[in-house]
């Protein structure tokens, strides 16, 4: 069977970064997302770049079968995916009691649950295989509550913790799974999440898609727990422990709000 390296949100930012980034380093490529014509686009280009197999998957990840799909396309194909990208995800900036419902829940679908089983059901073949990578895109959110940004932040707290613990529970499999927290990133998530006017995006010079995908491949291929981009955003995460969970609140709602 051969080995490819299975990437959701393929069509836009870090997805498409990621992509690019496997892809050089010689991996076949299951590439998802719901914009086929992207999707196919980008798999061209590596195609031709790299000489690896690029297999483009159009699926919607609010589907609640989306992932049962995904997973038994794999295997009728006799795909090995060694690498799950679990990169896929959405934002909604806003007050909760005033937000579309709709989004929320597709938020959550996406962000969480497609997330959980892809994951569960891909790891088995890992395990057997004795070597597996995964890597689950959270973010800098997931440290802290996030209000206008609320469910947002604790969909990325859920991936935060899912990934440790079943990293701990993988330890000596051979699978690792890695958790990479970018802050604000350039790529088409400020405009899904309404945050153009928001002051973590707004007149700010915020990493590219691609250094961020390059910084949580390589955690992924090191097989780093947990993988937080920048120095400062390190450095927040870790001062966040000592200061009142009402601070830390407050500090981000500062941050998300509009300016
Ligand atoms: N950009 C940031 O500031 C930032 C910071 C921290 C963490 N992150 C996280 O990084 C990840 C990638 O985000 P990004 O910044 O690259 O955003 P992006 O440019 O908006 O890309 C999001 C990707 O997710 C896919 N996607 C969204 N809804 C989907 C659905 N229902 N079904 C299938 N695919 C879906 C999109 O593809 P289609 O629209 O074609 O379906 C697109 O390929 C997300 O998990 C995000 O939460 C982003």
């Amino acid at each position: 069977m051969k080995k490819y390296t299975l990437i959701t949100g393929a069509s836009a930012g870090i997805g498409w970064e990621l992509a690019r980034v496997a892809a050089a380093q010689g991996n076949h490529l299951v590439l998802v997302a719901r914009r086929r014509e992207r999707l196919q686009q980008l798999a061209e280009e590596l195609k031709s770049q790299y000489n690896v197999e690029v297999i483009v998957l159009a699926s919607d990840l609010t589907d609640q079968n989306a992932a049962t799909a995904i997973f038994d396309f794999c295997q009728r194909e006799k795909l090995q995916v060694q690498h799950l990208v679990n990169n896929a995800g959405l934002g909604d900036l806003g007050f909760f009691s005033e937000a579309e419902v709709g989004k929320q829940c597709e938020m959550i679908q996406v962000n969480i649950t497609a997330l959980t089983l892809l994951t569960r059901l891909f790891l088995p073949s890992m395990l057997a295989a004795g070597y597996g990578r995964i890597l689950n895109i959270a973010s800098v959110a997931a440290f802290q509550p996030g209000p206008l940004m609320a469910v947002y932040y604790a969909t990325k707290s859920y991936v935060l913790h899912f990934s440790e613990a079943i990293a701990n529970e993988l330890e000596k499999s051979g699978v690792t799974v890695t958790v990479a927290c970018p802050g604000p990133t350039e790529s088409e998530f400020k405009f899904v999440a309404h945050m153009e006017e928001s002051g973590l995006m707004k007149n700010r010079k915020n990493p590219s898609s691609r250094e961020v995908a390059a910084f949580s491949y390589a955690a992924m291929m090191k097989g780093k727990r947990v993988a937080i981009h920048g120095l400062q955003y390190r450095i927040m995460v870790f001062m966040a422990r000592f200061s009142p969970r009402s601070w830390t609140a407050r500090i981000a709602r500062f941050m998300n709000a509009p300016r």
